[in-house]
């Protein structure tokens, strides 16, 4: 059975950390999966996490499955914290999240509840976006089309090509849209841009569908989710696919939820009973560790003010970084403007590069990125920022 079976190519973003760990070079830099990196290039269990895991080894008396949709103490938490605590649609119980496996989880349960029950919808996608929406959104039934996004020349949102774009964009169509920290491109939209997205969306009925992968990593947890409230606030619909992974530092324990908000209570009852129907045909029943820690984490006042403090302090450590680079380009010598680094927000930017040059970086010099030249500035430490400057000097 198995012999006509070709091999595939390994994945453009986890194929680099594998290459990378084979790398001996003592001076190698990996810019390459999006995961946050402390000073010594370590990803650490957040220490409110740490304390929750041992709350919960205390306390947890059972391995039975949990409710289909998740906790409901998680779930609900979840919602606070995206749609906000006093949000006019929980209360009028117009939203709901259920628990999914990661944000990936969440976007592949709402992509096969979208394309099972709305056929004929088109969804319209950033261009450039996340490497892998395309291959995980598509192969669940959606019919996928671009929409301008960034501008590559000038290392800033092309808004004009891209609401130009989105004029085609309809009743019945799902545009996807990074709510913050845009990966790969890290140019977020501002307030203004948003306004005129909400009232394309209110205009021409097309609905939201916003990948919510990044809460905190941009300029606090409340900034970050500026453009998905005013969208949930001023539309009937907006799915919304939030990620634990990267501001809790749960990657692999892969929670996250998928929020849906509707007309009303019951459409979205009716709605989420769907989602949660598509997943006991998938996996059956949903993941239950990372969930339990993000609800004690989310219902301790200390524990919270803790997770809040350390998140800060990873924002801060990505922006500070971001200004660093920025300066020491400048300072040795390359002529190009790498001001746009320090503009723009969360772990991801496009440095400019060719495809051959970033090879160059990856032969030569062992430092690693997408090959799209998108970088993790996470990956950047006082230990090799001196080393990456003077090779990206020589490379440009
Ligand atoms: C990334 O873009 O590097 C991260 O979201 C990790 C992944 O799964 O691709």
């Amino acid at each position: 059975m198995f012999q006509s079976i070709e091999r595939r190519p390994p994945d453009p973003i986890l194929g680099l950390s594998a290459t990378f760990k084979k790398d001996t070079n003592p001076n190698k830099i990996d810019l390459g999966v999006g995961v946050y990196k402390d000073e010594s290039g370590n990803t650490p269990v957040v220490s409110a996490i740490k304390k929750a895991e041992q709350k919960l080894w205390q306390t947890e008396d059972s391995k039975s499955y949990i409710a289909q949709a998740g906790p409901e103490g998680f779930t609900r938490q979840m919602a606070a914290m995206i749609l906000g605590e006093d949000s006019a649609v929980l209360n009028d119980k117009r939203a709901c999240s259920i628990l999914a496996p990661g944000g990936s989880g969440a976007l592949r349960l709402a992509a096969e509840f979208v394309s099972a029950n709305f056929p004929n919808t088109r969804t319209w996608i950033s261009a450039p976006t996340w490497a892998n929406h395309v291959p995980l959104l598509s192969s669940a039934g959606l019919d996928l089309v671009e929409y301008p996004y960034y501008n590559y020349d000038k290392h800033e949102i092309d808004i004009d090509q891209m609401m130009d774009t989105l004029k085609q964009a309809t009743v019945g169509d799902l545009v996807l849209i990074h709510g913050c920290c845009h990966n790969p491109c890290g140019g977020d939209l501002s307030k203004e841009q948003w306004q005129a997205f909400a009232e394309a969306a209110e205009k021409q009925g097309f609905t939201p569908f916003v990948d919510l992968a990044y809460q905190g990593l941009g300029d606090g947890l409340e900034e970050d989710v500026y453009g998905v409230r005013l969208l949930t606030e001023k539309l009937p619909e907006v799915i919304i696919a939030s990620s634990c992974s990267k501001n809790f530092g749960l990657y692999r324990e892969r929670t996250g939820t998928v929020t849906l908000v509707g007309e009303s209570a019951d459409q979205v009852s009716a709605s989420a009973s769907q989602i949660v129907s598509t997943a006991r045909q998938i996996y059956s029943m949903p993941p239950s560790h990372g969930a339990a820690m993000v609800e004690i984490v989310l219902s301790d006042p200390a524990l919270k003010a803790e997770w809040i403090t350390e998140l800060t302090g990873m924002r801060e450590r990505i922006n500070g970084l971001r200004s660093q680079l920025a300066a020491k380009l400048k300072a040795v010598g390359v002529e190009q403007d790498f001001s746009f680094i320090e503009r723009e927000k969360g772990m991801f930017s496009f440095l400019g590069l060719s495809p051959e040059q970033v090879q160059t970086l990856i032969d030569d010099y062992s430092i690693y990125m997408v090959k799209s030249s998108r970088i993790n500035v996470a990956g950047i430490s006082s230990s090799n920022i001196d080393y990456l400057t003077q090779s990206l000097a020589k490379v440009l």
